[in-house]
């Protein structure tokens, strides 16, 4: 049966994707967004609105059955010189939103960041039974606003669900808002800019591609049984080296400028996938095919756009 779904966020990077997926597989989709989308999906309704205006958010919920939450106003990037306004907004009306969809009996799919919050963890891949200890105040406001999920669950039998992805990279990304090694090595190399890597570029992280994440989300939905948080990820570490040698055997020619490594870089971030394979079963795309697959996307848009 079609589902009315509201994406708050929906002019953003995931937010985009996942309507074009919500839309292909027929459903009723909102866009609600502070911004209009560059990047429209014929078939979905679009609102601009303020998250943070009460009125505003209310309206955008009525009558929706499901809510993706697509939205942080800080990153890990500018999070520790920003924290008061993770805690104090986006913490404060997350909190709101869950109050207003329990009341309402909307589902809510939280997109959390299983990047930053789990830190430094000696087992790898990581699990989501691991004991969180982010290492930043967006990590941090991440998991504050998991754990009110996780209390207005055990207390009111919702079944909010947390989707901790890693590090997704694709058509929509821009690595200037602060996130997407991929992203800036892609569009670097296609610019013929040399590449920033601090340390010695064994730092390993998760990356997965675009379309695995929204098929993940998608596969979310319907979900309705008693897990709350699932991992969203590609299992697979691959090196900021890896990352340019892959590069390199699709025939391109990074430059890459080393510098001295960052107390912020966990050494290895990979999480472990087997829990979300449950709910989505279909295939997942390799680094390389989604390199490749991301590199010719931009090159068929015109990149470098000057
Ligand atoms: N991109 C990643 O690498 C990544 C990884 C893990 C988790 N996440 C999480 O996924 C979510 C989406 O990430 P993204 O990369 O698509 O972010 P994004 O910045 O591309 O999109 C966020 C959207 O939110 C909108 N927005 C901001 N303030 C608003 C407001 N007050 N009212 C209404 N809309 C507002 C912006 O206009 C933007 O379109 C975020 O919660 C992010 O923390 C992202």
């Amino acid at each position: 049966m079609t589902k009315k779904v509201l994406v708050i966020g929906g002019s953003g990077f995931i937010g985009t994707n996942l309507i074009k997926k919500l839309v292909k597989e027929g459903e009723a989709v909102t866009s609600f967004d502070l911004h209009h989308s560059e990047y429209p999906v014929e078939g979905a309704t679009y609102i601009s609105g303020d998250f943070f205006d009460d009125e505003n958010l209310e309206r955008a919920l009525e009558g929706m059955d499901a809510v993706y939450h697509c939205l942080s106003t800080v990153n890990p990037g500018n999070s520790n010189k920003r924290f008061m306004q993770g805690y104090s907004r986006d913490f404060v009306q997350s909190v709101h939103l869950f109050d207003l969809c329990i009341q309402k009996g909307i589902k809510v799919i939280f997109l959390s960041s299983g990047g930053t919050i789990y830190g430094v963890q000696k087992n790898q891949p990581i699990r989501e039974d691991a004991e969180c200890k982010p290492i930043n105040h967006y990590g941090s406001v991440k998991l504050c606003i998991e754990s009110v999920m996780r209390t207005f669950n055990t207390q009111t039998h919702s079944n909010m669900l947390i989707a901790r992805i890693s590090n997704p990279y694709g058509p929509g990304q821009d690595f200037h808002k602060g996130v997407g090694f991929v992203d800036a090595a892609v569009k670097k190399t296609l610019s013929h800019e040399p590449i920033e890597i601090w340390g010695d570029g064994t730092v390993v992280r998760d990356y997965i591609y675009i379309d695995d994440v929204v098929e993940m989300l998608y596969a979310l939905l319907d979900y309705d049984g008693d897990q709350e948080v699932f991992n969203l990820s590609s299992n697979e570490g691959v090196s900021l080296n890896q990352v340019i040698n892959s590069l390199k055997a699709l025939g391109y020619t990074p430059q890459v400028t080393y510098k001295e490594s960052r107390s912020v870089d966990v050494p290895a971030v990979v999480l472990d996938n087997e829990k979300i394979r449950t709910v989505y079963t279909g295939p997942l795309t390799s680094f390389d095919d989604g390199l490749e697959k991301y590199t010719n996307y931009l090159r068929i848009n015109g990149w470098p756009n000057d």
